[in-house]
């Protein structure tokens, strides 16, 4: 397998870059204070690994009021069902019943992933509610019906991004900022 031996190897251009990201972490972590204070309870964050790991970390930096953390590991199959499919692969360790739980997601593509978290997994776990905060939102790619984050930090186009957790086949997730491969790199 080719790896990279610098770190930019394959990335055409930077489309959020650091301070970039700083910005837009910062703005969510207030947006989602405003919530959770009104609330007078700390929230769950849930991160949905591998790659929310550096956008959760930021966000729970960031957020200026307490809160737990715990992961959840999702897989997603688009086989031939139009619907798509999912299925948990890890468990959260917290127990989420009364619970307010927010899902921390990288980015929310075709929905199929966190229309499985909170429609089947989490509503079985009884919190005291579910809110969705995704880094990025590619909205042209949603499966009908599926709904939108509570938190955005940025819609994009629909092209392949990698950086800040988010990987092509595990490589990338390492850059601290998100950029768009070059054309050849992408092989989705
Ligand atoms: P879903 O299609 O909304 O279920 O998204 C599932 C997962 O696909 C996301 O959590 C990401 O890990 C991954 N994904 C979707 N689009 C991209 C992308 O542009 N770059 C890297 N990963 C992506
Ligand atoms: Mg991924």
């Amino acid at each position: 397998m080719r790896r990279r031996t610098t770190k930019a190897q394959g990335i055409d251009r930077v489309l959020f870059s650091e301070a970039e990201l700083h910005t837009m972490v910062e703005r969510l972590a207030g947006e989602i204070a405003e919530t959770y204070r009104d609330i007078g309870e700390p929230p769950v964050l849930l991160g949905v690994l591998n790659g929310s790991v550096l956008f959760i970390s930021d966000l729970m930096r960031a957020l200026p009021i307490p809160c737990d953390v715990d992961f959840v590991a999702v897989q997603s199959y688009q086989g031939e069902r139009s619907t798509g499919d999912a299925r948990l692969r890890l468990q959260p360790k917290i127990p989420l019943t009364g619970r307010h739980v927010l899902v921390v997601e990288d980015i929310l593509d075709t929905g199929v992933t966190l229309r499985y978290l909170c429609s089947e997994f989490l509503p079985q776990q009884k919190p005291a509610s579910i809110r969705v905060c995704t880094l990025l939102d590619k909205p042209s790619r949603r499966r009908p019906g599926v709904f939108a984050a509570d938190y955005t930090g940025a819609e994009v186009p629909d092209v392949f991004v990698v950086g800040y957790g988010l990987d092509l086949n595990e490589e990338y997730r390492d850059l601290p900022y998100i950029g768009v491969l070059r054309a050849p790199e992408h092989k989705e």
